[in-house]
């Protein structure tokens, strides 16, 4: 039997509504509106796309959005030194350094630099510490958005063989971090998975995979998991987008492991709406905890 399209775009439209109640209500609430300062450095295609979707996420929701374009030559101190302002910035609850940023800067350098506060993608340190005990202030976007895509499609991971493919520090850790948790904002259900963490250099990797309930490809190679390495049944779940040649791909051959999974999200419409909706949220969640700390 084919597999049921998880429908990325709309589960990420409810959670939109829900987002944009919260945000009215604090904001009538606390006479200010939540801010989100994104920064770009240079001019790579692929982030200005992201970036402006994050813009637009924030007009439909009622946060602020400020933008922050710098050129590609801008150096690691102008760069903290733009940091460090809107640290300071009352009106800006949450920071948002887009990546890759231009080779000779020193990434963590710059990340590490983001008040933990305002640390929306939930990449500093201190957050990704919180989230690894279990008590997190902020969760990492995209991971979230594939809890919230599970959840939402009644796909419980409690006691469940959770693969996750990948093993990056946006996406294969935390995602895999939060599989294994007792609770989440989503419930016990949603949580409580054994979980295994395939990547580059796993040996017998389809065999791995193939005993799997849920399969999280985030490996960035295109089409890389294929019908063979899924059980029938398995839920996959499509973190991948590659551009080549013949367009956008995800990490998962979309059409062969529809016809053996029992439920598959596309690329593009699957996770990355998800990934924007969930920065909205932690843009709030700044807002109302900086509110609540003043
Ligand atoms: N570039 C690709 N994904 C991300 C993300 O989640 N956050 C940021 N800041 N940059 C990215």
């Amino acid at each position: 039997m084919a597999a049921t399209i998880l429908d990325g775009k709309a589960i990420a439209k409810q959670i939109e509504l829900e987002i944009t109640e919260r945000v009215a209500a604090f904001t009538a609430k606390s006479g200010s509106q939540p801010g989100l300062a994104a920064v770009l450095v240079g001019e790579d295609p692929a982030s200005q796309v992201y970036v402006r979707n994050k813009q637009r996420a924030c007009e439909r929701v009622g946060i602020a959005s400020f933008m922050h374009r710098l050129p590609a030559n801008t150096t690691a101190e102008g760069l903290l030194k733009l940091v460090a302002q809107l640290n300071a910035d009352a009106q800006v609850s949450g920071i948002l350094v887009q990546l890759p940023l231009p080779g000779g800067i020193d990434q963590t350098l710059i990340l590490d630099a983001i008040d933990p506060s305002k640390d929306v993608d939930c990449f500093h340190p201190h957050n990704v510490g919180l989230v690894s005990q279990g008590r997190p202030r902020f969760l990492p976007c995209t991971p979230h958005g594939v809890m919230q895509i599970l959840h939402r499609s009644g796909i419980a991971a409690a006691g469940k063989h959770a693969v996750v493919i990948g093993r990056s520090e946006i996406v294969g850790k935390p995602m895999a971090m939060m599989l294994m948790q007792k609770d989440s904002t989503c419930g016990s259900s949603a949580a409580n998975a054994t979980v295994t963490v395939c990547h580059s250099r796993t040996p017998n990797m389809p065999e791995i995979c193939r005993t799997a309930d849920i399969v999280i490809a985030a490996i960035g190679k295109p089409r890389f998991v294929t019908a063979d390495m899924v059980k029938p049944g398995a839920a996959v779940i499509d973190v991948g987008i590659n551009r080549t040649e013949d367009g956008l791909c995800g990490d998962v051959d979309f059409d062969s492991v529809k016809q053996v999974a029992s439920a598959i999200t596309p690329v593009p419409g699957g996770v990355g709406p998800l990934t924007i909706v969930m920065l909205m949220e932690n843009t709030l969640r700044a807002a109302e905890w900086q509110a609540g700390n003043d």
